[in-house]
């Protein structure tokens, strides 16, 4: 590194750093200011702890299940579906259902047996149900669960009632995986840290990881109460509907430990396809983003002025690489206040905006909820008139210290303040800006010590029954993505959301994305990207992704290059890095890097068809876009602790390299054969094998049988990688990239008969053909004859271009 970059780093981080240190006296202050509140108003318990529910006293069946009567408790269990019920534990104050998008569900009819020592409550079903979920209740209050096949794939402890909340305890078999639990800095399988510990406690709580965090750090920005387990006998998932601060412990046993709430889970069995379809019916699936939010975006703390945001459009387009979106971050506001954009140093925004949108750039706007406590900032006055702010018990206003100086906090499970809130963005739509990046949103405090958000005992609205921060803290970013994404569904009605956001629960994705907050600039960091973005995707989160390259520290660039490569296939493609490191973006580090980066970049873009359609099948059936290995063969064992690489829908296998210097890596395929993405090798399933990987490649496998669309200048190409006998369907989805007109529906179905290669094309919908003409691409054979829609040509090469078909057939070998 030149002397004259080192220096110049070192002042970046000085600079960042003093910026810090300027918050120290607010953060001393608020520290104590916390404590004292938290002794001024303690906890009253709610109600009469008890070790167990005492003995079974009577049972009766209800209409969707039955209802227990226990000596201490109460016990409702009401199927959705025969293989998804809730289980519910009185005493308990029923959660505020934030989570819940679907309330009504079809009758389903239940058996209810006594059967000696217990109970049973099977679903009265048809042979045909594919699934189904049995319960068994003991009189001690423990619970089974058997699937269809009548395999007991999970057991459940009598719970244990606390003076506030609950203690539910699962025994875990040997084998068992456990994934999920939101947004976590551990490998993909919870319950093996990978550091010799057999016992992990993760908190629920949201918390700002600020600055930089790595592995182990827990908790994260986005919690949420939701896992699978799969061993053995099968897979199945459960959904605490609790947004209370709680303690999810995994050693032998998977121990939920509440600080409040009621027991309220959800329960559903099946494939881990099936479960996330089952979650998301509940909580709610992704609405089709954008297509332009499928590109590539580009931000960095430290964009300050419009001439700055212009230079780096332009580079993108000097450099020849493709740019969907540029993130402003604090330092465009006003005194980093919500809603502002400084007019002096973006004197033309509404031209400006226009300018980079002919370019196909969109901007996006960074906001925080925290608002400045000033009576020369409107926003607080408009606030102050609704009393839309959080209060403490005596009424005070709840004020902590945040970018602006002190802030106060919308409250925004009061559905006046979200309103209020929406109009807010209407300012910022009607001048062009794309999208929102919530930010600080869990939300965060500066502190010196102790719980970086609002004392406990803020008082919340929650929706008019009331509670307190114990109660609405991990749900607040939840709260503001609705008011967030209903703003931009009303206010502009033609063009689709998008907002992304740190902190939520449950549900969030029907409102935002996520990103993975502040990570470190490590290897490991890199690696553990993979586990967390596939750990959302399992617990309903399907689009997220890093700042690429870390956002504390400057990459080398083989840690950069390495990092862009992975998430070149991760949903939210984005470089962001902190004020105190250089500014990042792929010609940061000069030839060979800029060359492969582009190239990379470029085969994003040229993917776009089959991550749109991706993004179409996640808000259909709320499949994550990136999966852990194991969905593709979820009976394999050797699968299940995968987390070193990810499918990228069901065809794509990415095998990042997350270890300096290596230029080649082991790779373990799941069952098929599987198509080396760079030169067509074909692969049998193995155990591990090592494929090359210089610095210009990552290891992709493509698997058998899968047509994977991808576009160049208007021109769709087919990639066809023949499967070896069964019939296969692929898809690709379309309409204009925004907005709510018509869609269209392109389905191929592949059979490989002897030596004779058959596609059939079925088209859906009313939206045009989008492209000018097509090239379908043969991988793995040579085509000795084509026959296209009857007419025969004998190709050149491995490909023929064509217009939209029925029916191809080839012969070649
Ligand atoms: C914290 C966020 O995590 C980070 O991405 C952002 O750059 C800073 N806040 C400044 O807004």
């Amino acid at each position: 590194m030149s002397i004259l970059k080192s220096i110049t780093q070192r002042l970046e981080y000085f600079r960042g750093t003093l910026f810090y240190i300027g918050y120290t006296p607010k953060a001393y202050q608020y520290s104590r200011k916390r404590d004292a509140i938290e002794k001024q108003f303690p906890r009253t318990p709610t109600q009469e702890p008890f070790p167990n529910p005492g003995k079974l006293l009577e049972a009766k069946p209800t209409p969707r299940g039955a209802h227990f009567f226990f000596e201490k408790a109460e016990l409702q269990i009401t199927y959705l579906t025969p293989d998804f019920a809730l289980v519910n534990w009185l005493p308990g104050e029923p959660p505020v259902p934030y989570a819940i998008a679907r309330h009504q569900w079809p009758e389903v009819d239940t058996i209810l047996e006594e059967t000696g020592q217990s109970w049973t409550i099977i679903p009265a079903t048809s042979e045909e149900t594919p699934n189904t979920l049995k319960i068994n209740i003991s009189l001690d209050g423990s619970l089974k669960y058997y699937n269809k096949a009548g395999q007991l794939f999970r057991q459940e402890n009598p719970p244990q009632s606390k003076e506030n909340g609950w203690i539910h305890t699962a025994p875990l078999r040997k084998e068992e995986h456990i994934y999920g639990l939101g947004e976590r800095a551990f490998p993909l399988n919870l319950r093996d840290p990978k550091d010799g510990r057999t016992q992990v406690t993760y908190k629920m709580w949201n918390y700002d990881a600020a600055g930089t965090y790595g592995a182990g750090s827990d908790p994260m920005y986005l919690c949420i109460p939701v896992y699978i387990g799969i061993h053995q006998e099968g897979s199945y998932l459960i959904f605490y509907e609790n947004s209370f601060e709680a303690n999810f412990t995994l050693n032998e046993n998977a121990i939920a430990d509440f600080e409040g709430g009621s027991l309220r889970y959800y329960i559903t069995t099946g494939t881990p396809q099936h479960l996330i379809e089952r979650y998301t019916e509940l909580t709610g699936r992704s609405p089709l983003p954008p297509r332009w939010a499928l590109g590539y975006h580009q931000s960095h703390w430290g964009y300050r002025t419009e001439e700055a945001v212009k230079k780096e459009a332009e580079d993108f387009k000097k450099y020849n690489l493709p740019l969907s979106a540029i993130h402003l971050d604090i330092d465009v506001q006003v005194g980093f206040r919500a809603f502002t954009i400084d007019p002096d140093r973006f004197p033309k925004l509404p031209e400006f905006i226009k300018e980079l949108l002919d370019q196909n750039v969109r901007f996006i706007a960074i906001m925080n909820p925290g608002v400045k406590y000033s009576r020369e900032s409107n926003l607080f006055l408009e606030g102050q008139l609704l009393n839309a702010f959080c209060k403490l018990p005596n009424g005070e206003l709840v004020s902590g210290p945040v970018w602006p100086g002190w802030c106060v906090f919308p409250d925004f499970t009061k559905p006046t303040v979200r309103h209020w809130w929406s109009r807010q963005y209407e300012y910022l739509l009607d001048v062009g800006v794309a999208g929102f990046w919530h930010d600080m949103n869990e939300p965060a405090a500066f502190i010196l010590w102790g719980d970086r958000s609002l004392p406990k005992p803020t008082q919340h609205y929650m929706e008019g029954r009331g509670g307190d921060h114990r109660e609405a803290h991990n749900i607040y970013g939840l709260m503001q993505a609705k008011a967030g994404y209903e703003s931009l569904r009303n206010h502009r009605t033609n063009l689709r959301p998008f907002i992304v956001s740190r902190a939520g629960w449950a549900g969030l994705q029907r409102y935002a994305w996520t990103w993975t907050g502040d990570i470190e600039c490590t290897w490991t960091a890199l690696k553990l990207t993979i586990s967390t973005v596939t750990g959302l995707g399992l617990s309903g989160i399907p689009y997220s992704g890093p700042d690429t390259g870390g956002f504390q520290g400057n990459p080398s660039a083989e840690l950069y290059l390495r990092w862009f490569q992975m998430s070149t296939f991760l949903p939210f493609f984005r470089t962001h890095s902190s004020n105190n490191v250089s500014h990042r973006a792929p010609w940061t580090y000069g030839e060979p890097y800029l060359t492969i980066m582009r190239d990379f970049l470029q085969l994003r873009y040229r993917l776009m068809p089959y991550f749109y359609t991706l993004a179409w099948q996640t808000s259909q059936k709320g499949y994550p876009l990136v999966r852990p290995v194991f969905w593709s063969d979820p009976e394999d064992p050797k699968l299940w602790g995968i987390d070193d690489a990810f499918l990228l829908g069901d065809s794509l296998l990415v095998c990042p390299i997350v270890i300096e210097g290596e230029t080649s890596r082991k790779v373990t395929l799941p069952k098929g054969r599987w198509y080396n993405f760079w030169n067509d090798e074909i692969l049998e399933s193995s155990t591990q094998i090592t494929i090359d990987a210089p610095l210009e490649k990552i290891p992709i496998f493509v698997k058998e049988g899968s047509i994977i669309p991808m576009e160049e200048n208007n021109e769709l190409t087919l990639h066809i990688y023949p499967c070896s006998q069964t019939t296969t369907e692929s898809f690709m989805y379309s309409d204009s990239g925004d907005g709510y007109g018509e869609t269209r529906l392109d389905i191929f179905r592949m059979n490989q008969n002897k030596d004779q290669l058959e596609i059939t094309w079925q088209q859906q919908g009313g939206y045009p053909f989008p492209y000018n003409s097509i090239r379908v691409e043969f991988h793995g054979m040579e085509p000795h004859k084509i026959s296209l829609d009857g007419s025969e040509t004998t190709p050149q090469s491995k490909y023929i271009n064509c217009q939209p078909f029925e029916k191809l057939s080839v012969i070649g070998e």
